[in-house]
């Protein structure tokens, strides 16, 4: 079983001007710094909103790279170039709505805005993908939440067959 700070994490932004070099990636730095209290971030990426383009990546760092854990930042809104919860739809193999209800619900707290992320979170085969609002304050508010709760997800996800609540 893997120690809970060793987990391999993918951080993804999706921005369509990050991708064209014309806005600088603050959110994709942030949100790895934030992992490092539960694993290494292995790889790193940065692509346009193109839901064929975020899919195949996510099923690549998944299926071939055998990532624990994806978490992408940006696209979640309502904007039509908006199209990382479909994406991640297309490829997971199930949700895991609690994680994403959480978010928004906490998020309320801070900003009515919070209602607009359609942000989704799931499982594809043993990697688990978070997805995370852009912009840096509502990345860090969102993945504050789920934070705490990521290491016994991904122990549980890895096949750890301790009962819950037993250390
Ligand atoms: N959640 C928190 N905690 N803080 C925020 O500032 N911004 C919201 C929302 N979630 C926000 C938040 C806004 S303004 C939008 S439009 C949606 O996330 C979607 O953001 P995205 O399109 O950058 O993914």
């Amino acid at each position: 079983m893997k120690a809970p700070t060793a987990y391999c994490i993918g951080v993804l932004t999706l921005s369509d001007k990050g991708a064209q070099g014309e806005r600088l990636d603050e959110s994709g730095p942030l949100v790895t710094e934030m992992l490092a209290v539960i694993g290494k971030v292995t790889h790193k990426a940065m692509l346009p909103d193109d839901i064929t383009s975020i899919a195949r990546l996510l099923v690549d760092w998944s299926d071939r790279e055998h990532l624990d854990l994806i978490v992408t930042t940006g696209g979640t809104g309502l904007t039509p170039r908006d199209v990382t919860p479909q994406a991640t739809l297309q490829v997971l193999d199930y949700q895991i709505p609690g994680m994403a209800e959480v978010m928004r619900m906490q998020s309320l707290a801070k900003t009515p805005h919070a209602m607009l992320s359609r942000a989704v979170v799931g499982v594809r085969r043993r990697t688990m993908i978070v997805n995370l609002p852009g912009s840096p304050k509502a990345a860090r508010e969102n993945l504050q939440v789920v934070l705490p709760a990521l290491p016994h997800a991904l122990a549980k996800l890895a096949g750890d067959p301790n009962d819950c609540g037993i250390k």
